[in-house]
């Protein structure tokens, strides 16, 4: 028998309870931070310095942090369902607790790349561990600064495609901690089959299309994650 396929489309709150602060909540990352200076491609060709650092700082951060219940849960559901995580995260929890197929559509804070032609498969590095800072001055394989692996605002979102190929494959789509805000990714609900249980974990939902059969769990992620499971499990004994 096929595994059943499940997708998840998560974003920063999913990692809320793990210690890494959402982007638009009260409080969040970008009340401290102007986006438009250290996430968009403008701002970094502004200060390229500044962005490094702003990356590197999170990228320390993660050597504090770990999965929480919800990253888990996600793994664990491999066991019996053939699972695909298309995350808007660039931290490493989803890689930690055990998912193996696992899309970025945000890029990832473990890589950096070139800033010249960032998409260059032939000049993305894996970084070694979370205290390796790129540093101004560090240089691609093109001989163009060492940027950070991260789709700024302004910029191409090359993994889209085949994400919203895994979604329109999907039988069960399970969004998690994403205020539904930035797109393309916010968009990728909409390919879901017709006929696809579609679940939505928050405990503030916002953006949630009003036109779909959306099951909404206001809850935080590692409770609302529970009642997903369970949801799922039992729908598959029917
Ligand atoms: P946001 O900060 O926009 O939204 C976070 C969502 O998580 C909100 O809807 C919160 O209600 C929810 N939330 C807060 N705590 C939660 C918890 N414990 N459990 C579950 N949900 C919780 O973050 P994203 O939607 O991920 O992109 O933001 C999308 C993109 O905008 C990011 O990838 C980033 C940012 O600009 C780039 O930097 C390119």
């Amino acid at each position: 028998m096929t595994m059943k396929k499940i997708v998840f489309l998560t974003g920063a709150g999913i990692s809320a309870e793990s210690g890494i602060t959402t982007f638009r909540d009260a409080g969040g990352l970008w009340e401290q931070y102007p986006v438009e200076d250290v996430a968009s491609i403008e701002g970094y060709w502004r200060n390229p310095k500044l962005v490094i650092q702003f990356y590197n700082d999170r990228r320390r951060q993660l050597a504090g942090v770990k999965p929480n219940k919800a990253h888990e849960l996600v793994a664990e559901l491999q066991d019996n369902y053939d699972v695909t995580v298309v995350t808007q995260n660039v931290d490493d929890l989803h890689e930690r607790a055990g998912s193996n197929k696992i899309i970025h559509l945000h890029g990832e804070l473990m890589k950096a790349t070139s800033s010249d032609e960032p998409n260059d498969n032939r000049c993305v590095v894996k970084l070694p561990n979370y205290e390796s800072d790129i540093n101004f001055g560090d240089k691609a394989k093109d001989g163009s600064q060492l940027r950070p692996f991260i789709v700024w605002f302004g910029e191409p979102v090359p993994m889209i495609e085949l994400a919203a190929e895994r979604v329109s494959e999907a039988d069960i789509v399970v969004i998690v901690g994403t205020s539904l805000n930035v797109y393309p990714a916010a968009g990728l609900v909409r390919y879901a089959r017709r006929d696809a249980t579609i679940y939505l974990v928050d405990p503030s939902p916002q953006n949630v299309p009003n036109d779909m059969d959306i099951h909404v769990i206001s809850k935080k992620a590692s409770e609302g994650m529970i009642d997903v499971v369970n949801a799922i499990r039992n729908s598959s004994l029917l």
